[in-house]
């Protein structure tokens, strides 16, 4: 088992889906962990049901989208479990605009969740980690950050920014010893998932076809590889995006 005793991990959107496992498979290789979401009554579910099996969990509500929520999150969690050492930067929406139609407002409001919070948490962990000279900062990119979907507008340009951000800050983090990788899910059978499946019927057929693996991840199988990166055994890993994708792309068609 990877070990994160002593660290505290932060998880952004930690009550559902990819960020549920993460959380977990955090409190089990050790650390205390804190977690934030929108979806206020699901994270204190999930806080009570962890801290009732002796983890030492945290929710705080925040919308990521937000500086001032976050920041006051990012206070509240330091106040209790100490500087954050370990970030995941997790939480996250689809998107399937139309590139005439999607309203400034639209794309702000998806672009400040998808990927300038990448950049807020950052800001609000790093100078802690900085003086610390230690840190490990995970941003869920997605294999839509090098190939995409028709009708996910846009959404690959958001992750693709994420891949930049991770890379932006593995550089100039480096040299205080705080590593910035990025991890990027194929798919992964999540609320998220299930979403668009429901929007697009024929597309949970399509997707399943062309499976190397012949089925989708379960979420703990991305958190494994957050928990190892996280991790001090991957302590010379920086600048890098890690394919958790069952093989998908490393498919021509
Ligand atoms: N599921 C997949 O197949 C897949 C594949 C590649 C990448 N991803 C990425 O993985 C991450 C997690 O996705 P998921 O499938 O677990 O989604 P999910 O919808 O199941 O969970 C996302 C969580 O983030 C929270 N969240 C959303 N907006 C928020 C905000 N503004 N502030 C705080 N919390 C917010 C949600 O409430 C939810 O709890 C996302 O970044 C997503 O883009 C998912």
């Amino acid at each position: 088992m990877m070990n994160l005793k002593g660290e505290h991990v932060f998880v952004t959107g930690g009550a559902n889906g990819i960020g549920e496992a993460i959380v977990l498979d955090a409190l089990e290789s050790g650390a205390s962990v804190s977690f934030c979401d929108i979806q206020v009554d699901k994270g204190l579910a999930y806080e009570k049901l962890l801290t009732a099996k002796g983890y030492s969990a945290m929710f705080v509500q925040a919308d990521v989208a937000d500086f001032a929520s976050l920041s006051t999150a990012h206070q509240k969690v330091v106040a209790k479990m100490g500087n954050v050492t370990g970030l995941v930067n997790n939480a996250g929406v689809n998107c399937n605009a139309d590139p005439v139609e999607m309203t400034d407002e639209e794309w702000n409001r998806f672009m400040n969740v998808d990927l300038k919070s990448v950049w807020h948490t950052a800001k609000l962990c790093l100078p802690a980690m900085r003086a610390a000279r230690k840190g490990a900062i995970i941003n869920i990119a997605s294999i839509h950050a090098r190939m995409t979907y028709p009708k996910y507008f846009p959404y690959a340009a958001a992750k693709s920014g994420v891949i930049g951000l991770t890379r932006n800050l593995a550089l100039d983090e480096g040299v205080f010893q705080i590593r910035t990788n990025a991890v990027s899910p194929g798919y992964t059978l999540t609320p998220l998932l299930e979403q668009w499946f429901e929007q697009l019927p024929e597309k949970r057929i399509e997707s399943m076809a062309v499976q190397p693996m012949q089925r989708m991840a379960k979420t703990s199988e991305i958190a494994k590889v957050v928990t190892f990166l996280l991790s001090d055994d991957a302590s010379f890993v920086n600048g890098a995006d890690w394919n958790v994708d069952g093989g998908l792309s490393a498919r021509f068609a």
